[in-house]
């Protein structure tokens, strides 16, 4: 057929963005692939059928945002719950609100202090390392927030997090630990939260409801054989947005970036709520994975619709990606920064062609910072390569 005015690599959230944009504003035909069987990048969720949870496959995600110009644009294509995210945490035998806040700290030491009083004694267990320069993780969390509640809370998650030992860790991994002087444990401190009211693919399904944007599944940008290739659409000038991972783009040229990846490991139970929360925790080094994710707890006013006797629970599993791994969160050492940079330096003189998202940028964003992003690159980058467009 026709020859697209835009092909979108990658059906995530940046994409997706990128293509209703041009579709509507500049009256483009875009086509969008993706190598993935589905559209939605990591944001994609299915229902499962035994319990009526949403499944997040490529793990839990909450929308938050403070920034309007994303919470009217997302609101055009889907309605939110009224989701308020909080999350517990298992330590030796007992559970505690998070962030490490009043609760937490009052449960920990069996205290009733107040606010003022909790801060004192936070300071004070700090001191233990006041001044040092910190060699380690270790060091820097038992300088950040003292000894007990770091070794409690922070330490053996952090660990299995990075699969290391947290003394072998760089103190350069946490820049700050937030303890709040309040009961307050909600989670995110933005305007706007909650979850698509019809869950995240009918919201990214609808994006794409234009007859102008087409989409082909499980195809490779890098596999020459069929139409969309990288080789035939750079020699056809056809402009690109690319949404996959920039090192891959150029061939892995100046060495693979380096990101962390999540198994998760999937089990069921015989009742009806087995956390009694969404998000569980596990700060301890006794159980393997980080924490645990109860999808029928982000949906409570689904209940009605759900299995009264099964949940489906996912344990998560952290560790460090190959190039055959889903790349999750960037390491981000300074050589991952400057590595980076020299390939940020060939997109730019890759002219025709926008890297966008979290893979193209090598950036951890979240699904609102996407957006944004997704919605000033239409605007900087991709508006003006379809200035042809009739
Ligand atoms: P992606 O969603 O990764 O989309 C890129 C797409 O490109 C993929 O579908 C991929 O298959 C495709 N692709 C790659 N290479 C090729 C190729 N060669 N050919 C064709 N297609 C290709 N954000 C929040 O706001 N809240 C949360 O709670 C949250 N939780 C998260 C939890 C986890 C475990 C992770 C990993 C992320 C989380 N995020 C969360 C972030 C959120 O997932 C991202 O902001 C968003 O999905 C990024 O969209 P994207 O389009 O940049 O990338
Ligand atoms: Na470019």
């Amino acid at each position: 057929g026709d020859t697209p005015d835009l092909v979108v690599v990658g059906a995530g959230l940046f994409g997706l963005t990128v293509a209703q944009q041009a579709a509507e504003r500049a009256g483009a035909r875009v086509h969008i692939i993706d190598v993935r069987d589905h559209i939605g990048g990591n944001a994609y969720s299915y229902m499962d059928e035994e319990t009526g949870a949403e499944i997040h496959k490529y793990g839990a995600h909450l929308f938050h945002t403070s920034n309007r110009r994303v919470w009217d644009y997302v609101n055009r294509f889907t309605s939110f719950t009224g989701y308020v995210h909080r999350v517990y945490a298992t330590h030796d035998g007992e559970v505690y609100p998070l962030p490490i806040n009043l609760g937490t700290i009052n449960q920990f030491f069996h205290a009733h202090y107040t606010p003022a009083e909790a801060r004192q004694l936070i300071e004070q267990q700090a001191g233990e390392l006041a001044g040092t320069d910190p060699a380690n993780l270790n060091d820097k969390g038992i300088q950040l927030i003292g000894r007990p509640l770091y070794e409690a809370f922070i330490k053996n998650y952090t660990g299995k997090q990075w699969q290391t030992d947290p003394a072998e860790l760089p103190a350069s991994i946490i820049k700050r630990l937030p303890v709040r002087f309040t009961y307050d444990n909600r989670y995110f401190k933005d305007t706007w939260e909650g979850l698509p009211a019809d869950g995240y693919t009918a919201w990214m399904e609808r994006m794409i409801a234009d007859p102008r944007i087409t989409v082909s599944l499980g195809v490779d940008f890098f596999d020459e054989s069929q139409p969309y290739n990288k080789k035939a659409l750079r020699a056809a000038g056809v402009p690109i947005v690319y949404t996959g991972p920039i090192d891959r783009y150029f061939d892995y040229a100046l060495g693979d970036l380096k990101w962390r990846t999540v198994d998760f490991k999937e089990v069921r139970y015989d009742e009806g709520d087995h956390f009694g929360c969404p998000v569980m925790n596990f700060s301890d080094a006794d159980v393997p994975y980080t924490r645990a994710i109860e999808f029928k707890n982000f949906n409570p006013e689904r209940r009605e619709r759900q299995n009264p006797n099964r949940t489906v629970v996912w344990e998560e599993y952290s560790r460090f990606a190959g190039r055959d791994d889903e790349p999750y969160y960037p390491i981000n050492t300074d050589a991952d920064k400057a590595l980076y940079a020299r390939y940020a330096e060939l997109a730019a003189a890759e002219h025709g062609v926008v890297f966008g998202g979290r893979l193209g940028t090598y950036q951890y964003y979240d699904m609102h910072q996407v957006i944004d992003t997704a919605l000033k690159a239409y605007d900087d980058q991709v508006m003006p390569l379809l200035a042809h467009v009739a």
